[in-house]
């Protein structure tokens, strides 16, 4: 019996005896306990940019200062207790962090993200291009209502939602839209159409539909368009071989991951 038969047959005994949903949902406790740990994502920054420690430290210190975390936080909280069919879906602490310092020493022209949702992850970046005092963010999103039928099945492993009444990007606060650009549509046509229009970026963020094949398209079509210094991100990583393939076909100087978050920089 191979390795993934053997997991197969635990877990249907699970599943038999009832126990697989609350050991599933035990690990996954485990698993963001740990991941959203203080200390844990102070270590995970530092081992996973390869830049100047003071200079990640500093503009940690600067994330802290911003409240960003806490900020968010209270907004999404606030709104789900009023709206219970309110399902948030965030990037974590950790990705939010990285997000900023890298859009601080990087200090891009143009930032791309793919998934919105409610806007933590554009909130940070448009907080970051502004202490910069330079350059763009471009978003593209799918509205969850917008998905098609074919991808119900999808919907059911990433339930994401938003408040009712409100549109996609709804956390980011008035005096940092200046910077923004939200594209409401499927990444697949809008993103190479986008990249197309920029030219050249420095820094892209993927955070929509995490299946191999899609997450396989954006990278590359990202990395075509990624300045050379450039870093290309990732949430959930692990939800598929697409990173690591990605990284055996572009063999970067530089890539690592850290819990759910991909991190790779163009030579
Ligand atoms: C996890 S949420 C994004 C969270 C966001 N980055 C944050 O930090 O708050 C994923 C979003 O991607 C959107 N999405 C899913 N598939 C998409 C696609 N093919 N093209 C564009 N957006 C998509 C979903 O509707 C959802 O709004």
């Amino acid at each position: 019996m191979t390795f993934s038969n053997a997991r197969e047959s635990i877990k249907s005994a699970a599943r038999r005896l009832g126990l697989y949903e609350p050991l599933r949902k035990g690990k996954d406790r485990i698993f963001r306990t740990l991941r959203d740990s203080p200390p844990i994502i102070r270590w995970g920054l530092k081992r996973l940019l390869s830049f100047p420690k003071s200079d990640i430290e500093r503009l940690s210190r600067e994330f802290d200062q911003e409240r960003l975390w806490e900020r968010i936080m209270s907004r999404v909280a606030e709104t789900a207790r009023r709206d219970p069919g309110f399902h948030p879906s965030t990037s974590s602490p950790f990705n939010l962090r990285t997000l900023y310092v890298l859009c601080r020493i990087l200090r891009p022209a143009w930032v791309v993200e793919t998934g919105v949702a409610s806007g933590a992850s554009s909130w940070v970046l448009l907080t970051a291009l502004s202490k910069n005092g330079k350059g763009g963010l471009r978003s593209i999103d799918l509205p969850p209502s917008q998905w098609e039928p074919a991808k119900s099945a999808y919907k059911e492993i990433d339930p994401v939602s938003l408040p009712a009444h409100r549109k996609p990007g709804w956390l980011v606060p008035e005096p940092l839209r200046g910077r923004w650009q939200l594209i409401l549509g499927d990444a697949k046509a809008e993103l190479p159409r986008l990249l197309e229009g920029l030219g050249r970026i420095e820094l892209f963020y993927h955070d929509a539909e995490h299946t191999r094949e899609a997450m396989l398209r954006e990278f590359r079509a990202a990395w075509a368009h990624l300045a050379s210094g450039g870093a290309l991100t990732s949430d959930d990583v692990g939800w598929n071989t697409a990173f690591d393939e990605f990284c055996a076909e572009v063999l970067p100087k530089e890539a690592g991951r850290w819990f759910s978050f991909g991190l790779v920089l163009k030579p």
